[in-house]
């Protein structure tokens, strides 16, 4: 039996946009489940995130096969949290998955073959505890796949009734027009892109946004943080259990002299409109209509709840954009 009951106002304060030119709301800010849903952390921190983002109009939770550690706990985690918390709000939820990047050991466990694809995905299923999920991506292009064969996968996932949208991940920009045209081919029309984008990391400024709304897509941003860099968290310097204090995706050397002076300067800017660093640099994500989302990670309820108060203040004049390119010069 569960104990939670969802706020009632859940729904009044989140902005909802639509992905590209499919009929697919999503929450300005999403939820994503790759560090932080492991085995390593406490239970119920974990579960007490997600609560508390569905009670803020959180609707979309973004996974993949890996996410742990080890590959494979995020998803148990959130299928044991959606079968206690969420079981009678399955219609008010979007969850995605993905396969492409290392799952389990032989030729058939990561890249972008039709077999790697739709067996991790049944995996995915079954972790989850779930008949489908909302989004399949293919989690990165794989050149020595053909691209048809990646994507008739995803096709078939659709088809099949195991994924409602097919999405791709972190593909260049000339495959993801091609990708478009595909999947449109096979009867699943391309939902949305997830490329990498912060302040620190502006590459899809450079084509990847006119395609994706060429050809109707939606864009979910990850690491808008720069896995955090771009919060307070660094400031002075490098706490125990922060993401830069574990091996993993942050390495240490990262978190050098030149990054924090350009953090400090960012954080001046951020204090000038009366926002936190974290707050800002998310607003700024969401400042081209055509990002659709922007995908946070968070350890702690404290830090959700800050990230999404980002909400509070999105608009950005001139002379905030000019400070931020002086401190971070665009691509
Ligand atoms: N498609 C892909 O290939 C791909 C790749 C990467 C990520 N993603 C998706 O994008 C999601 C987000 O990625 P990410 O976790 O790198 O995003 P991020 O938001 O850039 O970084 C999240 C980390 O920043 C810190 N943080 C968050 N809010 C904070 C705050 N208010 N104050 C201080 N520190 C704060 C926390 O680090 P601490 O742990 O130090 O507290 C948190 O774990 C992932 O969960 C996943 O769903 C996709």
């Amino acid at each position: 039996m569960t104990s939670y009951r969802p706020a009632d106002d859940r729904y009044e304060a989140m902005p909802y946009r639509r992905s590209g030119r499919t009929g697919l709301l999503l929450p300005a800010v999403s939820l994503g489940l790759w560090q932080n849903f492991g085995d390593e952390q406490p239970r119920e921190t974990g579960r007490a995130i997600l609560r508390r983002a569905f009670d803020l109009g959180i609707t979309h939770f973004d996974l993949a096969n890996n996410y742990g550690p080890p590959p494979g706990a995020a998803e148990e985690h959130f299928g044991r949290a959606l079968a206690t918390d969420f079981a009678a709000h399955r219609d008010e939820l979007v969850i995605s998955t993905k396969a492409g990047w290392d799952m389990w050991p032989g030729p058939y466990g990561d890249l972008g073959s039709r077999k790697h694809l739709l067996a991790s995905l049944d995996q995915s299923l079954r972790r989850l505890g779930v008949d489908y999920v909302d989004i399949f991506y293919s989690h990165r292009y794989d050149p020595d796949t053909p691209i048809e064969e990646t994507l008739g996968a995803l096709a078939s996932a659709v088809q099949q009734g195991k994924a409602l949208y097919a999405g791709i991940s972190s593909y260049p920009r000339s495959r993801t027009r091609d990708a478009a045209g595909i999947l449109r081919a096979l009867g699943a029309p391309l939902l949305i892109s997830q490329p990498s984008y912060s302040i620190f990391n502006r590459w899809i400024e450079s084509g990847l946004l006119d395609v994706l709304e060429e050809v109707g897509a939606g864009c979910i941003v990850f690491s808008p943080l720069a896995q955090g860099m771009l919060s307070s968290r660094y400031l002075d310097g490098i706490p125990e259990g922060s993401r830069a204090s574990r091996s993993g995706s942050l390495h240490p050397a990262m978190v050098n002299e030149d990054t924090l002076a350009r953090v400090r300067a960012l954080d001046a800017v951020a204090r000038r409109r009366g926002q936190t660093l974290a707050q800002m640099a998310l607003a700024w994500t969401l400042r081209d209509t055509r990002v659709t989302s922007t995908l946070v990670g968070a350890s702690s309820v404290a830090q959700l709840e800050e990230n999404v108060r980002a909400l509070e203040h999105l608009a950005f004049d001139d002379d905030d954009l000019a400070a931020i390119d002086g401190i971070v010069p665009p691509a």
